[in-house]
């Protein structure tokens, strides 16, 4: 028979098994970050290139907020201001993620004085300048990252997402789609 501790262990292992699946899902996906615009996920369905921001709009410290693919599905686009992998525009300095934190999907947001982007309930803080890697805290993978490009007027778009959204088995189901 089993005892409160041995269940404990037994829910805990299952958790954590289902976390690093998301997380594996995740780094595989981010590897992909660059073709994703107008590729048909497993279930079908393609991502839509939505217009976030233009680059003249996007302030220092100032984060833009956008929900992309779906409705609700929420994200923080910012400029790191350097160099960032994956970055965009002049300086590769603009990268966009899902704000939902991957520990328990509460909401990530961007740390003025550090840069990071830091999670309200149990401070995980994410690196944006490393693809959304965790650097402290409890979250067990990077942040899902934004697909972005730039056309020539600096209009940026939002063409797909790397890696499962927080309690999603898929980005695209279930909801309505950003116009
Ligand atoms: S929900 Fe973000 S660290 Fe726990």
């Amino acid at each position: 028979m089993l005892k409160a501790k041995d269940v404990k262990d037994e829910e805990g292992m299952t958790r954590r098994r289902i976390l690093k699946t998301a997380c594996i899902a995740g780094a595989g996906a981010a590897v992909l970050i660059s073709g994703l615009k107008g590729k048909a996920d497993a279930s079908g369905k393609t991502y839509p290139q939505v217009k976030v921001v233009n680059v003249k709009d996007i302030k220092p410290g100032k984060p833009v907020k956008f929900d992309y693919p779906l409705v609700g599905r929420k994200n923080i686009l910012i400029n790191c201001g350097c160099n960032a992998e994956g970055g965009i525009g002049t300086d590769k300095s603009i990268v966009a993620y899902s704000s939902f934190c991957t520990h328990l999907g509460c909401g990530v947001d961007m740390d003025k004085e550090s840069g990071m982007l830091v999670c309200e309930c149990h401070q995980s803080v994410y690196d944006p300048k490393q693809s959304g890697k965790v650097v402290e805290g409890p979250a067990p993978c990077s942040l899902p990252m934004v697909s972005l490009e730039v056309d020539k007027n600096g209009d940026i778009y939002a063409v797909g997402v790397a890696g499962l959204i927080y309690g999603l088995r898929n980005n695209l189901l279930e909801g309505e789609g950003v116009k």
